[in-house]
């Protein structure tokens, strides 16, 4: 085994880098045979289509190319477990992550291991804590109200972006204290731009090019955050950048002018696409599936009455969580569609996975998508079926990691409550509102990577309903 310090570092410290390992120790795991331009290429035009031929070729543990570098592919649940929940450290994120994100999104949570994680994921906890929550909600529910009633100005919408364009709004508000609408179609401008970049291939900052535009947005939206940090510290509010400007460890440490604004742009590209991208394919899973929409309809109904009778407009935690039947079909959608496709991993030291050695410093990346749909798990995996995750039947206890859209370990999803309560947030206000239709023999291609996405951006047609 090569030699590494694993003792956990201080803050702001990381574990050390193993080595690239040579080639040839890979020799033994099964390569998937593509070139890297044809591997890239295969990856980005349909993720799941090639998880499953990479998956029936090679089995769950294969090699292959990601971002131009070797990298070993873990496809199974028992690899999403080893890689994810790592209780002894044996992977970094931060490694993983690197190639992706450590330009455009510097020092996030997901680009920090061990104690230095631990720390700075500690110090945030208290911004997505039920208390935090309740106040986001209630800023976001009238943003909500007044989006879902104009997207019914247009019997056809295109469903990707109207709902995009909702979300950055709302994380422009709650997460950046930002309420006026030029400084917030800026901000959601700079954000496309930012998560656009961080796909390119090419990463050389030509202008025009999507990396370019997307190093310029970052820097924009950096001076945006640093020229407020000094009047937050001051004041008092509710959004997160104003609580990340007072957190405050037992030791009365915060965090520095710069983690904030590294933290409060990842969490931004954390949050939006990724519950954009589960909420469009909830609208379209219900626009396929009529009677669950009506199912879902009535518990929408019933949840407005509780809230009306309670002389409520905006809905607090306690409405939101009498909506049972929606937690079940937003599994299922996320099973199908996972937002995030691989997460990526470097190993630190040799770890062994289905009788094949690993050896340190290989890049790896497990494929949940793939996982997602294997019939190991799954009943009739591909069909959509909400009732697999009802407590009877419970396929998703099968593993522990079969069901693994947010992840799990150390690096869980830290806005995982916050998505499911905008998700229920704004299916309350849309399914009261509208009914919505696909034709019949409507199947959109998805883009899987970098996160997912109906190609076509979802054109539905709305109907008002009466009453
Ligand atoms: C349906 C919506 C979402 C999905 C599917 C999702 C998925 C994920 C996944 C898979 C990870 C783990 C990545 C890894 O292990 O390397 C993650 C991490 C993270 N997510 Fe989410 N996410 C969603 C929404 C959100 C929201 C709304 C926020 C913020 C409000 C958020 C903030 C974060 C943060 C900060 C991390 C890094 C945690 C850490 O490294 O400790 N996510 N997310």
């Amino acid at each position: 085994m090569p030699e590494l310090n694993l003792d956990p570092p201080a803050p702001g410290v990381q574990p050390k880098r193993p080595p690239r390992p040579p080639r040839a120790s890979l020799a033994h795991i099964p390569s998937t045979g593509d070139w890297p331009m044809v591997s890239e290429a295969r990856f980005l035009s349909n993720t799941l289509a090639f998880a499953q031929r990479v998956h029936a070729k090679c089995g769950p543990v294969s090699r292959g190319w990601w971002m131009f570098g070797q990298s070993v592919y873990l496809m199974s649940a028992q690899a999403n477990e080893m890689v994810l929940f790592d209780r002894a450290g044996r992977f970094s994120a931060k490694l993983g992550w690197e190639r992706v994100l450590a330009d455009l999104f510097p020092r996030g949570l997901m680009l920090r291991d061990a104690e230095d994680h631990r720390w700075h994921r500690r110090l945030m906890l208290p911004a997505f804590r039920k208390e935090a929550l309740a106040r986001y909600l209630e800023a976001m529910s009238p943003r909500i109200e007044a989006a879902v009633t104009q997207w019914g100005a247009k019997a056809d919408l295109k469903f990707y972006p109207a709902i995009k364009r909702l979300t950055l709004a709302i994380a422009a508000d709650v997460f950046l204290g930002t309420q006026l609408d030029a400084e917030i179609d800026q901000i959601s401008a700079d954000f496309t731009d930012l998560v656009a970049a961080s796909v390119a291939i090419v990463r050389i900052p030509v202008v025009g090019r999507n990396y370019a535009r997307g190093v310029n947005a970052r820097a924009r939206l950096a001076a945006f955050i640093r020229e407020r940090i000094q009047q937050r510290r001051a004041s008092d509010g509710n959004d997160l950048f104003t609580q990340l400007c007072h957190a405050r460890d037992e030791d009365d440490r915060q965090y520095s002018d710069e983690e904030i604004v590294d933290h409060l742009i990842f969490i931004m590209m954390a949050a939006h696409d990724t519950t954009t991208s589960a909420i469009t394919t909830l609208v379209y899973a219900l626009a396929k599936h009529p009677e669950w929409q009506s199912r879902l309809r009535r518990e929408a109904q019933d949840t407005a009455q509780v809230m009306q009778q309670d002389g409520r407009r905006v809905p607090t935690l306690d409405d939101l969580a009498l909506m049972t039947e929606i937690d079940k079909v937003f599994k299922e959608a996320l099973r199908l569609y996972q937002p995030l496709p691989t997460i990526a991993r470097r190993a630190l030291v040799d770890v062994e996975i289905h009788g094949k050695k690993i050896p340190a410093g290989t890049p790896v990346a497990v494929f949940p998508i793939q996982v997602h749909r294997s019939a190991e798990w799954w009943t009739e995996p591909e069909k959509f079926d909400p009732q697999r995750f009802s407590p009877e039947r419970a396929e998703h206890r099968r593993h522990a990691y079969a069901w693994a859209p947010f992840g799990g370990g150390a690096h869980m999803c830290l806005g995982l409550h916050f998505a499911e309560m905008q998700v229920k947030a704004v299916m309350l206000s849309l399914l009261r509102s509208w009914q919505w239709t696909v034709p019949a023999a409507y199947v959109p291609a998805y883009a899987y990577a970098p996160i997912a996405k109906p190609r076509d951006g979802l054109p539905i047609r709305l109907t008002q309903l009466s009453g």
